[in-house]
């Protein structure tokens, strides 16, 4: 029996992240050199509702009705099971593979999500829109999350550079804007090697913003102004200028207590190597950074951070897109 088959990418944060929980604008891109994968394998002779799953890079093996009702595949296979008023999928084995590393802010959570909902619709022989693809993805990014802006989701489903903010209790509906992108941004991804849950290190910023909230308001309000900036940078095609709009959001990151040493010694690394700025990239208190480079500089900017003990670099480029606006 042929296998249905459907993958999405890894993604990072270029701005804003956490404050984007607070209504804040954010900036994300896609990273197409780490993808989660998922193949669906008919299985006639099963029952109905039979289904085997296996992520070996999740360390599963198991049949789906083994699997806790908080676990996050179980709630997408029977949340798109409602999606595509079945009672059961007929009987099958999901093989899920990844190559995105988990809780380091890749966004791996997401990228299987998607691809096991694209997927699972596949395998049925049915359509489903985008908007309903990140819809349900979001629902299992709250038992990732327990928070989540939804950021990660959209721009997983959407797979271009996207300009997100989740609406306010006023204006309810979330903004989100496919980017233009006006030149290449050149960017090297670094993994600290220090594995960080997003649900950790976003519930340390709500309990410091509740101990806190004009200060952190306020350090809210700083990211969100760089964001404005870097959008139109952006889309203005000035990739350079963007170098010290990262390394200002560092310092706002920072102040929020989601940098570490070994995120900050890293970020020093690839500045002397000759980035023109460098961030976190996600929920922080580990997992990756990102470096602002040139096609010249990112090999050397590579080998340094590598050099400072990162334990893995991806060099990748934003490219031009021709096309923004809203979803
Ligand atoms: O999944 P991560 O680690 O890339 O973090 C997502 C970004 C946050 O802003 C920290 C959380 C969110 O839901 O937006």
């Amino acid at each position: 029996m042929p296998a249905f088959s459907a993958t999405a990418p890894g993604k990072t944060i270029l701005f804003g992240e956490h404050a984007v929980v607070y209504n804040r604008a954010a900036i994300a891109a896609p990273v197409e050199q780490v993808r989660a994968k998922v193949y669906i394998t008919p299985n006639p002779p099963g029952k109905p509702g039979n289904l085997k799953i296996d992520a070996p890079d999740i360390a599963l093996d198991c049949d789906f009705d083994t699997l806790p009702k908080t676990n996050a595949i179980r709630s997408i296979i029977e949340n798109a099971g409602v999606e595509f008023n079945i009672e059961h999928f007929p009987s099958a084995h999901i093989r899920i593979k990844s190559t995105i590393p988990i809780a380091a802010g890749l966004g791996s959570g997401a990228a299987i999500s998607v691809a096991l909902i694209r997927a699972l619709a596949s395998f049925l022989g049915r359509q489903i829109p985008d908007e309903r693809i990140s819809a349900l993805a979001y629902e299992a990014e709250k038992i990732h999350h327990g928070t989540p802006s939804g950021i990660d989701n959209t721009v997983v489903t959407y797979a271009q550079p996207i300009y997100f903010c989740k609406g306010t209790a006023k204006t309810k509906k979330t903004n989100v804007e496919l980017l233009l992108v006006g030149a290449p941004i050149s960017l090297v991804v670094a993994d600290s090697g220090v594995a960080s849950p997003t649900v950790q290190a976003v519930a340390g910023v709500r309990q410091r913003w509740q101990e806190n909230p004009h200060l952190y308001d306020k350090i809210f309000d700083n990211i969100d102004e760089i964001v404005d900036l870097a959008r139109r940078t952006i889309e203005s095609g000035k990739a350079r200028d963007l170098g010290p709009l990262m390394s200002e959001n560092q310092v706002q990151l920072q102040a929020i207590e989601v940098s570490n040493r070994q995120l900050d010694y890293l970020i020093q690394a690839a500045m002397s190597a000759g980035a023109q700025g460098a961030k976190l990239s996600g929920a922080g208190c580990g997992g990756n950074l990102i470096a602002l480079a040139t096609p010249d500089t990112a090999p050397g900017i590579s080998q340094a951070l590598l050099e400072a003990g990162a334990v893995n670099t991806i060099i990748t480029t934003i490219q031009p897109t021709n096309k923004g606006g809203v979803l």
